[in-house]
């Protein structure tokens, strides 16, 4: 299955050259593919910021690189550079606020330059570290997808029809995905009827790369509305809704994209199992439940414009991207570290002290 899944993995959204941070610009999506190049940390903020690269993981890694690009310059200026980087620490770690993964890529960076030893390079180190925050997500990712697939085939061997909700493959992480690395594996082990991608308002992950991805592969996707999630579960004979996160809490709380949660109180009502797939990164022991998580608020723009032009009545628009799924409305937890069932703080607390399985 490895050399399978690995033999999938076409589309990249990060790409580390040549001393520079390449990021294909996920906004113009899947009319164009255009790659940036980065040099500075704030140049990376600001691609964080504007959505250039997105997806828990995707930011993470970014981040890991723009704290490389920061320390090269500050290097070159001379001078107390340590002191001068803690402003690139600053701006990448406002870029956004939801996803832990930026702040624990943050202090994977940090950690290691005060690890640095004498006859060490500091830069060398850097970006040693962030290629390694880069390669484990891949990894991880590998063992997310054969654990999520053997949970789906535990349940029911034969092909089925699978919800997701925004876009969280190869574009949103290290390697091919989360969510849609379990979704990958399934198919390719034939269990997949069809995959029914949301559409993901307002910045139509789903319908612009989830959608690309899965059809890129040859998986039998369907584009739906957001709202027609309920129906299609009464509906469409849909066994799992499949699902990323930016933040899992202590007690097994998930921040994952704004919609998420209505999908889990519609899954439990319909009888359709709940699965969220999410590195170790994700997990945030610090904060007891997900009302601790910061929720981002976007621009009401991002609502009322389409295209660039205004086409709702002028008003406010409220624009909160994430939301809080309650740990009792998941049915598991699938993470690089093993399986978490009916997720609760001592499970979660038991699954964090486990060592990586790969
Ligand atoms: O606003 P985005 O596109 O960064 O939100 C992405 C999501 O919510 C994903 O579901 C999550 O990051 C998991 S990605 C592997």
């Amino acid at each position: 299955m490895r050399e399978q899944l690995l033999a999938a993995e076409k589309v990249k959204a990060i790409d580390w050259r040549d001393g520079m941070l390449h990021l294909l610009d996920q906004r113009l999506l899947p009319a164009e593919e255009n790659w940036l190049p980065y040099d500075s940390a704030e140049g990376v903020a600001q691609a964080i910021r504007q959505m250039v690269v997105r997806g828990a993981p995707a930011i993470g890694i970014s981040a890991a690189y723009g704290v490389v690009l920061g320390a090269r310059a500050r290097i070159a200026a001379g001078g107390d550079w340590r002191a001068a980087l803690e402003a690139d620490f600053k701006v990448l770690s406002e870029s956004r606020p939801t996803a832990v993964n930026l702040f624990w890529a943050l202090n994977r960076m940090r950690e290691r330059l005060e690890r640095v030893r004498d006859g060490e390079t500091p830069l060398q180190a850097l970006e040693a570290e962030a290629v390694s925050i880069h390669e484990s997500d891949r990894e991880a990712n590998l063992t997310m997808a054969q654990l999520g697939m053997e949970l789906i085939r535990k349940h029911q061997g034969s092909p089925q029809a699978l919800l997701t909700h925004c876009n969280t493959g190869a574009l949103a992480t290290g390697g091919f995905g989360t969510a849609l690395g379990v979704i990958r594996a399934a198919h390719l082990d034939g269990l997949v009827e069809r995959v029914y991608a949301d559409e993901t308002r307002p910045w139509l992950q789903g319908a612009r790369l989830t959608a690309w991805e899965l059809a890129n592969e040859g998986v039998p996707v369907s584009l739906n509305a957001d709202a027609a999630a309920a129906h299609l579960m009464k509906t469409a004979g849909i066994t799992w809704v499949i699902v990323g996160a930016d933040r899992i809490t202590a007690n097994g709380d998930v921040a994952n994209k704004i919609g998420t949660y209505q999908l889990a109180v519609n899954a439990m009502h319909h009888g359709v199992r709940f699965m969220v797939v999410a590195p170790s990164s994700t997990i945030d022991m610090s904060l007891e439940s997900g009302d601790d998580i910061p929720i981002e608020e976007r621009d009401g723009s991002e609502l009322l414009d389409l295209g660039g032009r205004r086409v709702a009545a002028e008003v406010h628009a409220v624009n909160p991207v994430f939301d809080v799924t309650p740990a009792d409305l998941i049915d598991a937890i699938v993470t690089e570290k093993g399986v978490v069932e009916r997720p609760d703080a001592a499970k979660m607390a038991q699954l964090m002290c486990r060592k990586r399985l790969h």
